[in-house]
């Protein structure tokens, strides 16, 4: 298959990343035959620095041509002090708006040789597999007014939602739910928000519409202590855009690092923007340290959701579960044993998996 990609790197450890999987992708095609066209544009600090916006127009144009876009990740330091306009998250947040990406899917199932690199007890983690489903293009995130008034005395943001926005993904939510274990956790601050009360009414209502799925609620800071308490109740949570970016980097304490968390950003017909969960990570940035493990796992993401191809996307996950098995960690993975490697030697790693593998399915196969 021809399949054409816009890559947005970003910035800090998002470049480092990006080259990770490209060279993920490189193997995949090689291996399975197919010709994945890649195309860069730049996006949020670096695009600013570059075009004085953090989003420009060609990123948004060739976005909206791709098959799949794949993000490392925006933000840093150089750009806090900017007007929020021309912030780099702006870049991030304009994209997913403007591409119509209102569901985010943040799977979250650890690899059983990481069981240990959490700080939680293993047989607390042990089994836990969630799906967290994030609204991504409403609420607090483009709520308007969103300013400061009387010379900088009083601020106001705004949660606005309309019940169509709500609606849509809470279908989602319920689809997911079927695909998995027919059990759906819904999170809201309804005992105090207006938005919430409508967000659980849309939940009630739909219900009746999807009779084979279970549907839990939850108040949102309840679901954050049951989230490492309990990890094991969950299937599928559905939840607003800023509760479900809080509870995902919660998360990811499962898993044993942010590190390790693919996202993918999708609308109704199939079209996404893969990308880690994690930032920019300024803190590590440049050292050639950042875990790449969530970046070529949300390729995996992609292979399988936008392009169908469920063989290959298993393939770089299976390629990314032996590497863990074979004792390669990154050192945000809190493990003493093992073989600790940068980013370059753990995207070697997943590689020289992949291809292995595939060399002796297709021996097996003959
Ligand atoms: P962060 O996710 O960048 O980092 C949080 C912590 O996790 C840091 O200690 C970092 O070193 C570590 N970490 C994150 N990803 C890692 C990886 N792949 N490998 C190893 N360690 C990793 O969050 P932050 O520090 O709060 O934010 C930094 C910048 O990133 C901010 O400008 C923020 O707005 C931006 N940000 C961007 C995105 C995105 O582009 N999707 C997501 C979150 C934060
Ligand atoms: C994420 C990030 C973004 C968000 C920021 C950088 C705008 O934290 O993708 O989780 O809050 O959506
Ligand atoms: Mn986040």
């Amino acid at each position: 298959m021809n399949k054409h990609i816009v890559l947005l790197p970003g910035d800090g450890i998002g470049k480092e990343i990006m080259e990770s999987a490209k060279q993920v992708l490189d193997a995949v095609a090689g291996e399975y035959g197919h010709r994945f066209t890649l195309q860069e544009h730049a996006i949020g600090g670096s695009a600013i620095d570059q075009y004085d916006t953090p989003l420009p127009e060609a990123t948004i144009a060739a976005s909206q041509e791709a098959d799949a876009i794949l993000l490392g990740a925006v933000g840093g330091e150089k750009w806090d002090a900017m007007p929020s306009e021309k912030r780099p998250e702006k870049g991030l947040l304009g994209i997913r708006k403007a591409l119509g990406l209102f569901a985010n899917l943040r799977p979250v199932k650890g690899f059983p040789s990481l069981l240990h690199a959490s700080p939680l007890k293993e047989h607390i983690i042990d089994g836990s597999d969630i799906l967290i489903i994030r609204e991504l293009t409403g609420g607090l995130y483009f709520g308007r007014p969103s300013e400061r008034r009387d010379n900088g005395r009083e601020v106001v943001d705004t949660l606005h939602y309309r019940r169509d926005e709500m609606e849509r993904i809470i279908d989602k939510a319920f689809q997911s739910a079927r695909l998995r274990h027919n059990h759906l956790t819904s999170v809201d601050k309804a005992n105090v928000l207006e938005s919430s009360r409508m967000w659980r009414e849309i939940v009630n209502e739909k219900s009746h519409e999807y009779p084979d799925v279970t549907v839990d609620h939850m108040l949102v800071d309840a679901a954050a202590m049951k989230l490492i308490t309990q990890p094991n109740q969950f299937d599928v949570m559905v939840t607003e855009n800023m509760f479900g970016d809080i509870l995902s980097d919660e998360a990811s304490v499962l898993t044993g690092s942010l590190g390790m968390l693919p996202s993918a950003s999708v609308r109704s017909d199939g079209i996404g923007l893969y990308e880690p969960v994690h930032g920019s990570a300024p803190d590590i940035a440049g050292k050639g340290l950042a875990n790449p493990l969530g970046m070529i796992l949300s390729v995996a993401l992609m292979l399988r959701h936008s392009f169908r191809m469920e063989t290959e996307a298993a393939a770089v996950e299976r390629a990314v579960r032996e590497c863990l098995d074979q004792g390669y960690v990154t050192s945000d993975l809190n493990i003493s044993a093992g073989e600790m490697v940068g980013t370059e030697q753990m995207t070697a790693a997943v590689v020289e998996n992949l291809t292995v593998k595939s060399v002796s399915d297709s021996i097996c196969s003959m």
